[in-house]
């Protein structure tokens, strides 16, 4: 059974001890990642800040014109490749690829985003974000054939081949649907899905897919995404979601025996490694 690992991009995430975690894994594993806080970076370094925008109803967005759509692809191609190294130099065979080649990931752009300025709705047209509707399973299941760790770069292909930046939560939910994965762990930088967001001992153990609702009302801001990325992957087949701290000694081992936030089914007691 594959396991799909949704890498965040946040800021703490990502150092030797999630390598070696995640290099141990036995099981057949697809990573996904982000790159959220290294775009953020690059954008400063060519004096091109970050712009954000909030829509009519309250969400909070990345401006990706096309200029920042490039730094996007330059900052997850980055993290893309440490990913790999990290994962080579462990004795995996890695390999490194976006969303967008072969149109492995394919979905709609939002060509026009609504956004409030100074109380007034505006629209912005040079918009370059999608919604991963697709993800092309014969391509990942060859990949794993071959042998080949794939790792997912968040870009994507929209039905007339143009470069998207999209969510890594929710591309990693349409991975894990289209390779009829039984678990996706999502690793970021905070506990799991907190009650209050600014009280990491308020992490919600468990949601069943019936009270999804529940989570979706707790999730502010970017956690919105991997509830919505978790209601997407149940929906698609995949049993549970785990949001799981990226930042433990031994994140995914820890994420596999429910540490952090289980939604949908409830993982099997077990001691050992997944299934
Ligand atoms: N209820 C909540 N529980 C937990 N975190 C929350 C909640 N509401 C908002 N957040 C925020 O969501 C953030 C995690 O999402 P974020 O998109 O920043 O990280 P990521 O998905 O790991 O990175 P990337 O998007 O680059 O892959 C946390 O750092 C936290 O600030
Ligand atoms: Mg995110």
């Amino acid at each position: 059974m594959t396991l799909i690992v949704k890498v965040g991009g946040a800021n703490g995430i990502g150092g030797d001890q999630l390598l070696d975690d995640l290099a141990r894994q036995g099981a057949p594993r697809i990573v996904v990642h982000g790159g959220s806080d290294e775009t953020t970076r690059l954008q400063a370094a060519l004096n091109r800040p970050a712009r954000f925008v909030t829509s009519p109803s309250g969400h909070t967005s990345r401006r990706t014109d096309r200029e920042t759509l490039e730094a996007f692809a330059m900052a997850t191609g980055l993290v893309n490749r440490r990913l790999v190294e990290g994962l080579l130099s462990r004795g995996r065979r890695a390999f490194g690829v976006s969303g967008l080649d072969g149109r492995l990931l394919e979905g709609p752009r939002k060509s026009a985003v609504r956004a409030v300025v100074d109380g007034r709705t505006h629209i912005l047209r040079d918009e370059w974000t999608g919604n991963p509707k697709h993800a092309d399973g014969n391509l990942l299941r060859e990949f794993l054939r071959l042998g080949l760790l794939p790792v997912i770069a968040p870009l994507a292909a929209s039905p007339r081949g143009e470069m998207l930046n999209v969510d890594g939560d929710r591309a990693a939910a349409r991975i894990a649907g289209a390779v009829g994965a039984e678990t996706m762990v999502i690793l970021t930088n905070v506990p799991g899905l907190l009650a209050d967001a600014r009280d990491e001992s308020s992490l919600i153990g468990h949601v069943p897919e019936s009270e999804l609702e529940r989570a979706e009302a707790a999730a502010e801001g970017r956690m919105r995404k991997k509830v919505l990325g978790a209601r997407e992957a149940l929906a698609g087949g995949v049993r549970r979601v785990v949001i799981a701290d990226a930042r433990r000694e031994r994140p995914l081992t820890d994420a596999l025996r429910g540490i952090g936030t289980v939604l949908g089914e409830p993982l099997e007691e077990r001691t050992g490694a997944p299934a």
